[in-house]
């Protein structure tokens, strides 16, 4: 695909702080995606909420015409973990939230994933994960034909040269579900990982979130006061000028992939280990014969990456 073409792609997502940025930068750049849908997933807060903000967000943005699905209320197999500690008890601590303006899409997510990705063209359709995988594990499990209109999976998730986030081993969205992971992670679909070990190179530094918010509009005044409120039990940890910002990296690798690189690796997901479940155990050496399956991503241009969120933010009202 070349870079300038438009991509279609579906936004499975838990918002969550960090993923409103994410979908706001999505929509901003409309000239490159074509956001076809919103499924939201059980994951940083329970599944009403997260459904309710991903429509919130597109209220801020002006595009209600985007459909948002609910997905699943809970992990394939566990119980539910969520991260109101991080996020907030409503998931988008830091702004005011009215009702969203419209009602949700009709059908379950899983069933709108596969009745999509079924009718699609080969290698159409960019599925682009910022939470727990449950919803798209459940479609490739009730229906693994829908494989081929997948062009690829491009998640935030995981974790190798910088590890756990919420176990010493394991990252929130492969954590919150490690059996789905697994199933994604096991299922041969093209896939591309922003890992902790990226997302933690891009911090909302006060400089940056202050040029967000200098930008003039609604939309950079909404990102600079979530990332005010975001990351901020991992600046205490890290000791660092701001917090680690995750699912946006995704849509910057869509947008300008060249900002990354990594290596093709071996990920597969501990779905058993007393201390270590969830945690993405990445063959970074190649001494396994496990074949690749992933794009690790492990390098980032952080202030390339900022200058083309702010950029694009710019375009929104
Ligand atoms: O570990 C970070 C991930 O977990 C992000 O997607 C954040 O939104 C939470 O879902
Ligand atoms: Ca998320």
């Amino acid at each position: 695909m070349s870079s300038r073409t438009r991509r279609t792609i579906i936004i499975d997502t838990d918002p969550g702080q960090d993923d409103a940025v994410a979908i706001l930068f999505a929509l901003a750049a409309s000239d490159r995606l074509d956001v076809r849908a919103i499924t939201a997933v059980a994951g940083n807060v329970p599944l009403n909420l997260t459904a309710k903000n991903a429509r919130i967000v597109l209220g801020w943005a002006n595009r209600t015409d985007i459909p948002v699905y609910a997905g699943c209320p809970r992990p394939l197999v566990r119980e539910p973990v969520t991260a109101e500690h991080v996020h907030g008890e409503t998931g988008l601590d830091g702004v005011p939230l009215q009702e969203a303006d419209v009602e949700l899409a009709n059908g379950h997510a899983v069933d709108f994933l596969i009745k999509a990705l079924r009718s699609a063209g080969p290698a159409s359709i960019t599925l682009c994960l910022l939470g727990p995988m449950t919803n798209l594990a459940a479609a490739l499990v009730q229906e693994p034909d829908i494989r081929p209109g997948i062009s690829e999976v491009v998640l935030m998730g995981g974790g190798y040269h910088v590890s756990g986030n919420v176990t010493p081993a394991a990252e929130f969205n492969v954590y919150a579900d490690p059996e789905a992971a697994a199933v994604v992670f096991g299922s041969g679909i093209p896939m591309v990982v922003l890992p902790l070990d990226v997302t933690h190179q891009v911090l909302s530094t006060k400089e940056r979130i202050t040029r967000l918010e200098n930008i003039g509009n609604r939309a950079g005044k909404l990102i600079a006061a979530i990332l005010r409120a975001h990351g901020l039990i991992e600046i205490e940890q890290m000791g660092t000028d701001g917090g680690p910002l995750h699912d946006p990296t995704v849509i910057a690798y869509l947008l300008q992939p060249s900002l990354f690189c990594g290596r093709m690796v071996n990920v597969t997901v501990e779905t058993r280990g007393e201390f270590t479940v969830g945690e993405t155990v990445v063959d970074w050496r190649g001494v396994t014969e496990r074949p690749p399956n992933a794009l690790w991503l492990n390098q980032v241009d952080s202030n390339g990456f900022y200058e083309l969120l702010t950029e694009t933010v710019k375009r929104l009202p």
